[in-house]
């Protein structure tokens, strides 16, 4: 069974997440998600999420690419995570284009940077819904 890893956010869900997610799943058969906590999304992002952990927790776990949810603390817990859960690939949107190689030369992960989806992240959507 080949594992597959992702890390993010996932507030307000929409289609780009759901595209990652199914992207990410397509490398292998269990699909784990380090969901960040909003303790580390406010140090990540210095941006409050709209759901909790929790609540953001229970939609990923409804949709069918994923397999399991755990927190992302930290930075570091990366290495940790892909040995604990023997990954073979680990897979992130492209706005981080080239940040996690090191993990192929501290771990035995592949690392795959995907094209994010055009034109939809949640900034967008609440600019939009400000300007109706
Ligand atoms: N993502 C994507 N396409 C988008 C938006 C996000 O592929 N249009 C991917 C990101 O690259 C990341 C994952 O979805 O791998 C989770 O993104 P997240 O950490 O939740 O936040 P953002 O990238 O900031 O996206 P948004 O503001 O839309 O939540």
């Amino acid at each position: 069974m080949r594992r597959v890893i992702t890390y993010g956010t996932f507030d307000l869900l929409h289609y780009g997440h759901i595209n990652l997610l199914k992207r990410a799943k397509e490398y292998g058969d269990y699909l784990v998600v380090g969901l960040s906590t909003d303790e580390f999304n406010m140090q990540k992002k210095n941006k409050k999420c709209y759901f909790d952990y929790e609540k953001r927790k229970q939609l990923l776990e409804a949709i069918r690419y994923v397999d399991l949810v755990i927190p992302e603390n930290n930075w570091e817990q990366k290495e940790r995570d892909i040995k604990l859960y023997q990954i073979d690939d680990f897979v992130i949107g492209d706005d981080w284009q080239s940040k996690f190689d090191y993990l192929e030369d501290t771990t035995d992960a592949k690392v795959h940077y995907l094209p994010r989806t055009p034109r939809i992240s949640i900034t967008k959507i609440l600019g939009d819904l400000k300007g109706n």
